[in-house]
């Protein structure tokens, strides 16, 4: 036994493999059934390729949406999305994390459309014990009715981090130190939806959806799930520490990642709830550390 050549060997594959578990290759073949089902309006939900790739449709009748089988305490989670390209003013795309219960933690990613050629809004929010209010909004560096573009989300015991093609787009962390509740304890389901929302979305509601461009089409793949799955009233996760989004350099951005958001933070924030003084005269205690990136 001993640290022979081939021991060594083992333990930086199993390091290799850890370190690249954070994108797996085959993550966007994963077919939609394996782990989510429909939610509502079934029939406005088309599928390809076995699965591999879907459609949400949204006309005058009715949006559509789906969401997870399981629920997951902590973990990975991420999607493909091509956004409703030409008009899509009024339209909302969404994706996020969500409890059931009545005190919910939420972690939103929502799409707000917009008229042709002009830009899409991203907007993003963290729900603790059912109090939300911590909204960013952001432009994208692209046009993301043009391709698939990968939003995900690492939600760990230290950190919750939105990413947009795996370039941070906010840090929500961990500062139970302040008295900020953090989202721990109660799992979460995956959703993703398709709504008229044209009383706010778009130029705060000045633009309506134009129903003669219906139907409005998202398109979706990449159905992998890489979270701790837990039962729905679980209040903890039974892997807890032992995963690779619990390790130590998932628990702080590195350099790299905080010279990337701070580029998104100068180039592309529209709004922050953080710097928000008319809303929060009394800054939000978690917004201390936002200051600091
Ligand atoms: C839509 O375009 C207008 C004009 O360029 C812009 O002010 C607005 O922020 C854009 N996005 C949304 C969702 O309203």
């Amino acid at each position: 036994m001993g640290s022979s050549p081939w021991t060594l060997c083992l333990t930086l594959l199993l390091f290799a493999s850890v370190a690249f578990s954070a994108a797996p290759k085959r993550a966007i073949d994963v077919p939609f059934g394996r782990n989510y089902v429909p939610s509502w309006a079934f029939d406005h939900i088309k599928y390809f390729n076995g699965g591999s790739e879907i459609q949400l449709h949204l006309d005058k009748y009715t949006g559509t949406g789906f969401q997870s089988k399981g629920s997951y305490l902590f973990g990975h989670f991420s999607m493909h999305i091509k956004m409703v390209p030409g008009d899509s003013a009024g339209t909302v795309t969404a994706f996020y994390l969500s409890s059931q219960n009545s005190e919910h933690d939420e972690i939103d990613f929502e799409f707000l459309g917009n008229r042709t050629g002009q830009p899409y809004i991203l907007q993003t929010n963290v729900y603790t014990g059912g109090k939300g209010d911590k909204e960013q909004r952001i432009y994208l560096w692209f046009d993301p009715t043009k391709a698939y573009h990968t939003y995900s989300v690492l939600w760990n015991m230290y950190q919750i981090v939105f990413f947009v093609d795996n370039i941070p787009v906010r840090v929500f962390k961990n500062s139970k130190d302040l008295g900020v509740r953090f989202p721990f304890n109660q799992p979460m389901k995956l959703y993703s939806s398709l709504w008229n929302a044209d009383d706010w979305a778009t130029r705060g509601g000045l633009e309506k959806t134009d129903w003669s461009k219906a139907p409005f089409i998202a398109s979706y793949r990449g159905f992998h799930i890489d979270g701790c799955e837990t039962s729905i009233n679980a209040k903890y996760c039974a892997s807890q520490g032992k995963k690779w989004w619990d390790q130590p350099q998932y628990r702080d951005l590195d350099g790299f990642q905080y010279s990337r958001l701070r580029w998104v933070r100068n180039k592309y924030t529209i709004y922050n709830y953080c710097t928000d003084r008319v809303r929060f005269p009394r800054i939000p205690a978690e917004c201390k550390r936002d200051r600091d990136i």
